[in-house]
């Protein structure tokens, strides 16, 4: 019961589309309407400015994050925290604030294991910077985010995550297939830049 509840929660938190409320209302656009058609952190930043994609980025993290960190307290398995993180992960892919369409997820799945393994999570997040810095996209650190979460989970001993890892990479690489493509012609947008 209390993981259903939890799990409920993560999923509605989850669902917010912090990216699209911050775009709309502080500079009057829509996201879903230009550049990669994205709500995520570096489409408002690519529209709307630095500063909003921050903001984006902000929000998106604490949405998974909270609802896993709190959850902590009441559920002892941390197979089934790492299954909250998930709900709040599918809320912002399927968001029943926008018809159950979303994002792309990387912000909140950086929360949702900071939360779950902080060490584990910054290693992952530092090897996706790492990769924003070579190569200039963002979505080449998301996907490198994306294939080291599984390795960083079991490198930092959180085996009972290890499954929800996997099954989140492969969420990811689904909703980065635009990019893929973008980026296998060489014609992914850089970061900040309009497409
Ligand atoms: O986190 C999303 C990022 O990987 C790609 O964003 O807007 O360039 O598709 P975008």
């Amino acid at each position: 019961m209390t993981f259903i509840v939890w799990a409920a929660l993560a999923y509605v938190l989850g669902s917010i589309p912090f990216g699209l409320v911050i775009a709309k209302s502080l500079c009057n656009i829509d996201p879903r309407l230009d550049g990669s058609k994205n709500t995520g952190a570096t489409n408002v930043a690519r529209l709307c400015g630095f500063k909003y994609g921050v903001a984006t980025l902000v929000f998106d993290v604490l949405k998974g994050l909270l609802p896993v960190a709190f959850a902590a307290s009441w559920i002892d398995s941390e197979m089934a925290l790492s299954l909250v993180g998930l709900a709040a992960i599918l809320g912002h892919v399927f968001s029943c604030f926008m018809q159950f369409k979303g994002g792309k997820a990387v912000a909140t799945t950086v929360g949702v294991f900071l939360a779950l393994s902080p060490w584990g999570g910054i290693l992952a997040a530092v090897l996706c910077l790492l990769m924003v810095w070579l190569t200039g996209h963002v979505s080449m650190g998301s996907l490198t985010f994306a294939l080291a979460l599984p390795v960083c989970m079991a490198l930092t001993g959180h085996f009972a995550v290890v499954p929800m890892a996997l099954v989140v990479m492969v969420i990811l690489f689904w909703r980065h297939k635009e990019n893929i493509r973008r980026l296998a012609r060489g014609e992914e947008n850089p970061w900040l830049k309009k497409e």
